[in-house]
């Protein structure tokens, strides 16, 4: 329980890898700020998470909007405080090839995936900056590394840029104590990779050395860690979870 009384915020937390993390973070004791664009799941995961009588609030946000994020922020100090964690879990993924990726397909992508994670952390971190601590986990992808295996090039490119947004913050950061890092999630079991079907599932799990996909409990437990003082000294750190899809 060392993350008792903590304060976390969690993008995406609504559905899959996100409402893992905040269900592992809640059972932590950490005071979690779940947003979501999805209203209705997202009440559904904040009455349930109070039903086991933890603190928690939902925020209903869009990511990709600097008014949205603004607000976000300003309601979780309201409520919890202060902000120790952000975790920038927000994503979407559209499975089409190059000739299909109309320019509204890359502008969204770009603006949920990786202008997301600079308006949340450049929020966030104005105040962790003052605080002189706090740590900052991005929700990457292997696609960000080798290609869309599965996913858009718009997809994939998003990602390469989180993972290097989350370097250059990390270097910003460093000065004040704050830790930022990725995980960088291979094909993980949530509404997203249900979506792709069932036969392209069972052809990209067959590439997987562990030749499953990873659960959204494996994401989260890697966010726990990198979310802990164990992880003092790791900052700028892409940490893989992919049952060894890719080995660098
Ligand atoms: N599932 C995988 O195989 C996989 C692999 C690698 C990386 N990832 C990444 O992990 C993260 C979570 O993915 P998931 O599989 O849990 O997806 P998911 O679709 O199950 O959940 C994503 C959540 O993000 C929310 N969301 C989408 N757009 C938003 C916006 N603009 N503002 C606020 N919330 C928004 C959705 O409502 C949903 O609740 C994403 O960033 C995704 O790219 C997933």
């Amino acid at each position: 329980m060392q993350l008792k009384d903590k304060v976390a915020i969690v993008t995406g937390a609504a559905n899959g890898i996100g409402r893992s993390i905040s269900q592992l973070f809640a059972e932590e004791g950490v005071r979690v700020a779940l947003v979501d664009l999805d209203q209705s799941a997202l009440d559904a995961e904040v009455h349930r998470l109070q039903n086991e009588r933890t603190p928690v609030v939902g925020i209903v946000a869009d990511v990709s909007d600097e008014t949205d994020v603004r607000n976000a922020v300003a309601l979780t100090l309201k409520e919890f405080g202060k902000i120790d964690i952000l975790v920038n879990c927000a994503g979407i993924c559209k499975m089409i090839p190059l000739l299909q990726i109309e320019v509204a397909d890359w502008d969204r992508t770009m603006a949920v995936n990786l202008r997301g994670v600079f308006l949340f952390s450049r929020e966030v971190f104005r105040h962790m900056q003052a605080q002189r601590s706090g740590k900052i986990i991005n929700i990457a992808s292997a696609a960000g590394k080798i290609g869309g295996i599965a996913a858009g090039a718009h997809y994939s490119a998003s990602k390469a840029g989180v993972m290097c947004l989350t370097k250059s913050l990390a270097l910003e950061a460093a000065p004040y104590k704050i830790n930022v890092n990725a995980v960088c999630p291979g094909p993980t079991k949530t509404e997203m990779t249900d979506a792709w079907g069932e036969e392209e599932n069972e052809t990209f799990a067959a590439k997987i050395p562990f030749k499953e996909y990873g659960k959204p409990e494996d994401v989260a437990q890697a966010v726990l860690f990198l979310a802990s003082d164990r992880a003092r000294y790791i900052t700028g750190e892409i940490l893989d979870v992919n049952g060894g899809l890719i080995m660098d």
